[in-house]
């Protein structure tokens, strides 16, 4: 309990799957959560479910890709409670396309939500951490491994994430050496069951086969669950994480260590 008392969290894409995850774990540890997505029903929902059982959460409806949207967030949350401590850039998309059918259009609309998200996350991030007195804060980016690894058919998805990776090593160099006090870390899940998942498998035949196919990839013998990750995002969004910055966190049932 408490392990982020008090913090202020941002998690991006909280109305489903990881970032709802996220967000109630962080509740549940003492943060308060502003949760923001483009699903506003579900948003509510997750919100009013913190809200609930004591917890401080609200919802705003943001497209990650918009950087008005961004700047209305950051006013709305130090309106709300003051400051930001932590960003969880989590909302993410991801469908695959072989490379001689991709269209740029797909290509870029897909770059818009993973990279172009988490960079105008991070950057009005820094400004609002930076602000305070005394600076300082962290940033959580969701990559992948398929930010590590080659995934068939996933180009665009692997070069946003690959790029999710590095970028997140040079603004956790650029805090350090400029002395914001600002962590920056990547978190690499392997497969969760989460409605991204789920869909993409029934995109691609039948999803209870599909499940068992990514269940084998992994050789701990099966897929993860959201607070497999929900633990990671609360490790580094507390102060236990205080000397990782830059790092990439490995959640993934083994599957890159094959
Ligand atoms: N589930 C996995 O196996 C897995 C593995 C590795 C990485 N990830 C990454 O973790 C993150 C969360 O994945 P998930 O499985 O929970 O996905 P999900 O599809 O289940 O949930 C994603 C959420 O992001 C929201 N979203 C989509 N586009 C948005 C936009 N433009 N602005 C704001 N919100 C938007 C969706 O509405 C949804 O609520 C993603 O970045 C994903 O790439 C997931």
């Amino acid at each position: 309990m408490n392990r982020v008392a008090d913090k202020v969290v941002i998690v991006t894409g909280a109305a489903l799957g990881l970032g709802r995850a996220s967000a109630m774990m962080l509740a549940r540890e003492g943060a308060k959560v502003v949760l923001t997505d483009i699903r506003d029903a579900e948003g509510e929902a997750a919100a009013l479910s913190i809200r609930e059982v004591g917890g401080e959460a609200l919802y705003l409806h943001h497209d990650v890709s918009s950087e008005p949207q961004w700047q209305q967030v950051m006013a709305e949350t130090l309106g709300r409670f003051g400051r930001l401590d932590v960003l969880v850039n989590n909302a993410g998309v991801a469908d695959g396309c072989p490379p001689e059918e991709e269209t740029l259009e797909h290509w870029r609309r897909l770059m818009s939500v993973n990279l172009e998200g988490v960079f105008l996350g991070t950057k009005h991030a820094i400004r609002t951490m930076k602000a305070r007195t005394p600076p300082g804060g962290a940033i959580i980016n969701l990559s992948s491994i398929a930010g590590m690894i080659g995934i068939p058919d996933l180009g665009a998805y692997c070069t946003s994430k690959g790029g999710v990776r590095l970028y997140t090593k040079s603004v956790a160099l650029y805090c350090a050496k400029a002395g914001l006090n600002i962590r920056v870390n990547s978190i690499h899940p392997g497969y969760i069951w989460t409605p991204m998942v789920e869909n993409y498998l029934a995109q691609h035949g039948d999803v209870e086969e599909g499940r068992g196919a990514a269940d084998a990839l992994h050789p701990l013998g099966h897929i993860g669950e959201p607070d497999d990750i929900a633990y990671g995002v609360v490790y580094l969004a507390s102060d236990e994480s205080k000397f990782m910055t830059g790092a990439g966190l490995v959640i993934d049932g083994g599957y890159t260590i094959q």
